[in-house]
């Protein structure tokens, strides 16, 4: 991921430790001024709340949001429960397996679901030897799909959440589909030029550069599609809407 990306958790953990320093520092003025002590539920709420509001006021997406209102009481809760204290690294650790993007470049893992799976697959072109990538595969299940339902055309999946990317090749192996292909690859590393179709689930923050990239390395004809995120300054040729919940939008730009 690039360099420039490379800062959101420690901005979240930033505006957590100074939310819990005004916190510290106000909770006495508090408990005098209404004569009794301050409950520390009360204090772990306040603190998830008011990291919540700032983080979004930051222009953090919502997922960070939520995970900066949650944290606080989670944490009271475990230590509450008296967990042993190895639990803590591991689940930290399983944490950062999952959403290892989410950390370092602001892309969480949510997957495409299957009503869009069969809207893609209808886009697909009829080409002989088709060669599609989605960037960011998360478990891999998109691709599965459309391998199985589009048996003569090849499918290359590219992650780096070790987890994510680890089940999604484990299952592309049970699965014993001959033309899928998972890799642990960085999506910006990767020549975009050899795929006739790409598609990406990603978040509004690579979207630009990847954009970029697919510009200068596609071949003229070849399919770039988004599912929901736009890139900046520049239309989609065409927009497919998908009848599920979400009102998912397929934003395809023709090379
Ligand atoms: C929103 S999920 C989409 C998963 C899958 N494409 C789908 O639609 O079901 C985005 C995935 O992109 C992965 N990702 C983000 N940035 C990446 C990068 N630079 N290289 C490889 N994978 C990346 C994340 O780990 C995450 O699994």
């Amino acid at each position: 991921m690039r360099k420039k990306d490379r800062s959101p958790v420690f901005a979240a953990l930033a505006i957590q430790a100074v939310v819990f320093g005004g916190l510290y520092l106000l909770r006495p003025l508090v408990e005098e001024a209404i004569g009794r002590p301050v409950p520390l539920l009360w204090l772990v709420l306040a603190q998830g709340l008011i990291a919540g509001i700032a983080t979004r006021g930051f222009g953090f997406s919502a997922p960070w949001v939520i995970g900066q209102v949650i944290a606080p009481p989670l944490l009271l809760l475990a230590l509450a429960l008296d967990l042993p204290s190895w639990i803590f690294p591991v689940i930290l650790i399983l944490l950062l397996l999952v959403f290892w993007n989410v950390a370092v470049g602001r892309v969480p893992l949510f997957l495409t679901n299957r009503t869009t799976s069969a809207a893609l697959l209808k886009l697909l072109p009829q080409k002989k030897g088709l060669h599609m990538a989605d960037l960011g595969s998360g478990l891999g299940g998109t691709l599965r799909h459309l391998a199985k339902e589009r048996p003569a055309a090849q499918f290359t999946g590219l992650e780096t959440a070790p987890l994510p990317f680890a089940l999604s090749w484990m299952l592309g192996r049970l699965n014993g589909a001959k033309n899928l292909d998972f890799r642990f690859r960085d999506i910006f590393k990767e020549d975009l030029g050899k795929f006739d179709v790409v598609y990406c689930f990603l978040s509004p923050v690579p979207m630009p550069a990847l954009f970029e990239k697919a510009k200068a390395e596609m071949k003229p004809g070849s399919l770039f599609i988004s599912n929901s995120f736009e890139v900046p300054g520049r239309k989609p040729q065409r927009t497919v809407k998908v009848d599920d919940r979400r009102q998912t939008k397929l934003l395809i730009w023709k090379m």
